[in-house]
């Protein structure tokens, strides 16, 4: 046992602030009652704000990204129907693969670890689909897995451009709430996440958008569904309750890390990630180690996916961080297990906070046998910290 702050520098689950440790623990109240009506409608419409949607409508299941993945493609899609998936990183992987387990036939986008989607790749794919026989478009917006955040406004343009008229499905987990991201201006048809990253709340639901073009694809989706319905979920809501018992002591977290949100602002929150994200990526650098995306306007202002150098595993090192420091990092997945470790700088996180585990970074790399020169990660980013606090830049 460590005395003081658990040092979780993983991309999720994020550390839960005392406030919603505070709503989360007080005494749970009647799910078909009036005090939770109340409480839904209030986490409805705190979540729109977040998600940027005054159109879309928001659903909720007790369960996790992955489930949302699934009740995402279980109501928009049919067997047998074809998607554009687009694929550069673990977790855009497994979203496609959630669609090829329902007979839903993916056509592959796919690009190396470390790159961002090609906007120019799905116009021209879309382009040659003259008789609109994709159905969805498979996008993960900041992929967790490499660091790297994909350009959805220009996705957007591409569907666009083609004149295509499939359905946009958008995984938002781990930039949600975080990196901006626009629903509504982007014409999303249904965003994704869960409650462990940028909402900062324990894991156990999954939370979607979800458009009127969604809704109506819902209307004739034929892949089977139950508990994944979003539809009695919808109907069951406008009477302020659920199918089923609700998750009540998350949604009493949710109400108040919603509330954090709005005290800070939407803008501030991403320029607050913006900025620790950036001084990550400098102490990395400053280091000598390297990151594992490719372009610097695709860097993650949530996660940093750092490669090791050669002849040292990555795994072996992180698990020495977590034993010496008591600090959780990120493993690699996928194609860089045992290539990099991650770092996570979202949600509840402040720039000391950021510092202590770029430190715990620093320490354990060179406890492990890392030539890394002490103090010199730390310095690029208090430097970094200190000019653009000076400037005002990512201050509430
Ligand atoms: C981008 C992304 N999508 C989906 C998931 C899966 O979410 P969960 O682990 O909550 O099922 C994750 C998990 O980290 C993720 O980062």
């Amino acid at each position: 046992m460590i005395s003081g702050r658990p040092f979780l520098q993983i991309p999720g689950p994020t550390l839960v602030p005392e406030r919603v440790v505070r709503a989360i623990s007080q005494s749970l109240i009647d799910h078909r009652g009036p005090k939770f009506a109340a409480l839904l409608q209030e986490v409805l419409e705190g979540l729109k704000a977040v998600f940027q949607t005054s159109e879309g409508r928001i659903v909720l299941f007790p369960g996790s990204g992955t489930g949302a993945w699934e009740t995402c493609l279980v109501n928009t899609l049919s067997p047998g129907d074809r998607v554009l998936g687009c694929i550069n990183g673990h977790f855009s992987t497994l979203f496609c693969e959630t669609a090829s387990a329902h007979g839903i036939q993916v056509e592959k986008l796919e690009l190396p670890y470390g790159h961002g989607i090609l906007s120019a790749q799905v116009e021209e794919h879309l382009r040659a689909d003259k008789d609109h026989k994709l159905k969805a478009v498979l996008v993960v917006h900041n992929e967790t897995s490499t660091g790297v955040t994909s350009n959805i406004a220009a996705i957007r343009q591409a569907i666009d451009g083609a004149g295509h008229p499939a359905l946009f499905l958008v995984d938002v987990v781990s930039s949600l709430a975080s990196i901006d991201f626009r629903m509504d201006e982007r014409r999303v048809d249904v965003a994704l996440t869960g409650p462990q990253k940028g909402l900062m709340l324990p894991p156990g639901m999954a939370i979607l958008a979800v458009s009127d073009k969604a809704l109506k694809a819902s209307k004739s989706a034929r892949c089977p569904r139950s508990f994944w319905d979003w539809g009695p979920v919808l109907e069951r809501n406008a009477r302020g309750e659920f199918p089923y018992t609700p998750a009540t002591a998350l949604l009493f977290g949710l109400k108040e890390s919603l509330a954090m949100l709005a005290e800070e602002g939407l803008p501030n929150v991403f320029r607050r990630h913006a900025r620790l994200a950036e001084a990550c990526r400098r102490a990395v650098q400053g280091m000598g180690l390297k990151i594992l995306a490719k372009n610097r306007d695709e860097y993650s202002n949530t996660v940093t996916a750092v490669c090791m150098p050669d002849g040292f595993d990555s795994d072996a090192f992180i698990a020495h961080a977590q034993k010496s420091l008591d600090m959780s990092l990120g493993i690699g997945l996928g194609k860089t297990k045992g290539r990099v470790f991650r770092i996570g700088h979202l949600g509840s996180l402040n720039e000391m906070e950021l510092l202590g585990g770029l430190a715990g970074v620093e320490m354990t790399l060179k406890s492990f046998g890392v030539p890394v020169p002490l103090g010199a990660g730390l310095s690029a980013a208090e430097s970094y910290l200190l000019e653009s606090a000076a400037t005002g830049y990512g201050r509430p």
